[in-house]
């Protein structure tokens, strides 16, 4: 089993979007036994709630479920996940700097790494911004998830 952990900010926005996108095309590609997926943010103000109720209105446009609840990331989810995905760059640097040792510190990859067509350099923070902002980040979720299962497959065999 890989294990995936999506982090954003607030985990109330990207990263329940990431994870919601990763087990679509999970269980379209029969890999439930294979791959599991979970989010965290960076800071912990939203833990307990529900995603943000606009982007969950822009994600279920697109068949998509926000259902997690949020949490922050914690030293034991650098054990747990084989990557941890960050967002941004802010995020990536903020992950790196919670690591203890080289073995976590590879875990981290950004998302954006994994874009085939957007060509985006992170997936930005829509919490301030306009409806827009929504729908950017689900393209550039779908996207590199596509990507990035690609790359898991290739890891695993
Ligand atoms: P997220 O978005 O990191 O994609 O979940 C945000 C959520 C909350 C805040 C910022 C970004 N905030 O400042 O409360």
């Amino acid at each position: 089993m890989k294990r995936i952990l999506f982090v954003c900010l607030g985990n109330i926005c990207r990263s329940p979007s990431a994870e919601a996108v990763m087990n679509y095309l999970i269980e379209e590609n029969e890999l439930t036994e294979v791959i599991e997926c979970d989010s965290a943010g960076t800071y912990g103000f939203h833990a307990g709630q529900m995603a943000d109720r606009r982007m969950q209105e822009h994600a279920i446009k697109r068949g998509y479920n926000l259902t997690s609840i949020a949490r922050a990331v914690t030293q034991r989810d650098f054990e747990d996940f084989d990557y941890i995905v960050a967002m941004d760059n802010s995020n990536y640097n903020n992950l790196i700097a919670m690591t203890q040792n080289e073995k976590e510190e590879n875990k981290i990859i950004k998302m954006t790494d994994y874009c085939q067509n957007t060509g985006a350099d992170e997936v930005p923070d829509p919490y301030y911004g306009g409806e827009q902002g929504f729908e950017n980040v689900l393209d550039i979720l779908e996207d590199a998830t596509q990507g990035f299962l690609n790359k898991i497959l290739k890891d695993i065999n």
